[in-house]
């Protein structure tokens, strides 16, 4: 029977949600466009779409806000995240974003020249992008096992640092700004890299003088599982292991609206002390003066205090333990997932689940629709939709070889109940999985196309 260690908190404060018809679903679905990131959050139940900014925040949160100090430049507050971020990672320097796209954009602003290449074990959607804004290259070098929905690898997420010094050798070193490892792998699952292995690819990087960023927006929850299953840390406390961890790198890029349990916000940190000051004149064209970064007063103090609320053990016991959850009962089920699950999400393996679908007919989206369609609950693509690259000489297009629906848990919101809800919608699909058809763009922009494209029924 699948269990999970129960809540460290009680319920303050309710919001209502309601199930609504599934008239009144398709109905919302045809005026998105088939695509869930255009309806109402007001029509939808269990809301799985991210879990970014949609964190529970605790009630000493809710205290911190009103303690904002809304000065213009070194508010208390500022320097109430500076320790924080200080002592959990190290890094001598950082600065505010308003969330952790600003922080990538700031940083390959000051770094990627056109033509430049920058790898990581996967870059996440926005990373890529403003890669790709800057006339850069990424290079995707996760080991083989990432690509396995049935492989039970206990790091999916790590870097195959073989296939990381080949690409440094063949592309060239000074072709190369900065190296990057995404904590835990959210485009691969969710999937945590080893200490061992985040180590094995600073040495990597660092050996041919490529500084070595991490993009740590679940480092907690990476940090946890590292306590789990690298036998040599099962007894370090997770802040050490979280520490340990940044050590190996030069900085990181960080969306606080995961691991650091606020609705709003993010940061870029660094040793280098000529980048930070390039980084500050980035900073104050495009987020704001170094000490608040686009963010209010009140936004710092949410952050500070939710990063050590996110480090807490109790807490990520009964996180990674509730999303486990939910993976073992649609396994219970039946149903195909991508396993062993990640921290953060579920993924439903669509190859699987709609085997007659072939990935032209874009199964992942028209997954995610059937979701809502049955059951209201929203949840996203990380397939085709997302992933596949037109070769621009031949016009044909190379599809990912995951095609998932990503089912991402916020943080301290929903209950069991609500997870059995869910677990009862996915069975009912699965159950008349033949009866459900594909999908076609109507429209689709170039660059992040699942958030705007429309799409209609096949
Ligand atoms: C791995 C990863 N990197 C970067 C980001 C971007 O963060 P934000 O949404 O705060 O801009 C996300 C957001 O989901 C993410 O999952």
């Amino acid at each position: 029977m699948a269990q999970f260690p129960s809540e460290p908190f009680r319920i303050k404060v309710v919001e209502p949600v309601r199930l609504t018809s599934r008239e009144e679903r398709q109905r919302a679905l045809e005026e998105a466009g088939y695509n869930t990131f255009n309806i109402r959050a007001e029509d939808v139940y269990i809301d799985f779409m991210t879990d970014s900014g949609t964190a529970a925040m605790s009630d000493s949160q809710w205290a911190g806000i009103m303690q904002g100090d809304e000065s213009y430049a070194g508010a208390r507050n500022f320097f109430n995240l500076e320790e924080a971020i200080q002592s959990i990672t190290g890094f001598r320097h950082f600065v505010p974003t308003h969330q952790g796209r600003a922080a990538e954009n700031i940083l390959f602003a000051v770094t990627v020249k056109p033509g430049q290449v920058v790898p990581s074990n996967m870059h996440f959607d926005t990373t890529q992008a403003n890669v790709l804004a800057r006339g850069g290259r990424v290079a995707n070098l996760v080991i083989d096992e990432a690509f396995d929905p049935t492989s039970h690898h206990p790091f999916k997420g790590n870097m195959d640092v073989k296939k990381l010094e080949s690409f440094i050798q063949e592309t060239g070193p000074e072709n190369i700004p900065v190296g990057m490892m995404t904590l835990t792998n959210n485009s691969g699952g969710g999937q945590p890299a080893s200490l061992e292995n985040i180590r094995a690819t600073a040495e990597v990087y660092h050996r041919y003088g490529i500084p070595f960023f991490i993009d740590a927006c679940r480092y907690a929850e990476n940090a946890y599982f590292i306590k789990l299953r690298e036998p040599e840390c099962a007894a370090m406390p997770v802040l050490e292991i979280a520490r340990q961890v940044f050590a190996c790198a030069d900085g990181c890029t960080m969306s606080g609206k995961k691991d650091a349990l606020v609705n709003i916000g993010g940061f870029l940190a660094m040793n280098d002390e000529q980048l930070y000051q390039q980084v500050c004149q980035e900073l104050i064209l495009r987020e704001g003066f170094p000490t608040y970064g686009g963010l209010a007063g009140r936004d710092l103090e949410a952050m500070a205090r939710g990063l050590w609320e996110g480090l807490d053990e109790e807490y990520l016991a009964y996180r990674i333990g509730h999303t486990k959850y939910l993976a073992d009962r649609l396994v219970e089920e039946g149903i195909p997932i991508l396993e062993p699950p990640g921290g953060h999400a579920v993924y439903l393996d669509v190859l699987r689940f709609l085997p007659h679908l072939p990935q032209s007919a874009l199964p992942g989206q028209a997954l995610a629709c059937a979701l809502y369609l049955e059951g209201c609950i929203r949840a996203v693509e990380v397939g085709s939709v997302m992933f596949a690259e037109e070769d621009p000489e031949t016009g044909e297009v190379v599809y990912p070889a995951l095609e998932m629906v990503r089912m991402a848990i916020p943080r301290r919101v929903y209950t069991q109940s609500h997870l059995e809800y869910v677990v009862q919608v996915c069975k009912q699909l699965y159950e008349r999985r033949e009866e459900i058809g594909g999908l076609r763009y109507v429209s689709k922009p170039k660059l992040l196309r699942h958030f705007t494209s429309r799409f209609e029924p096949l």
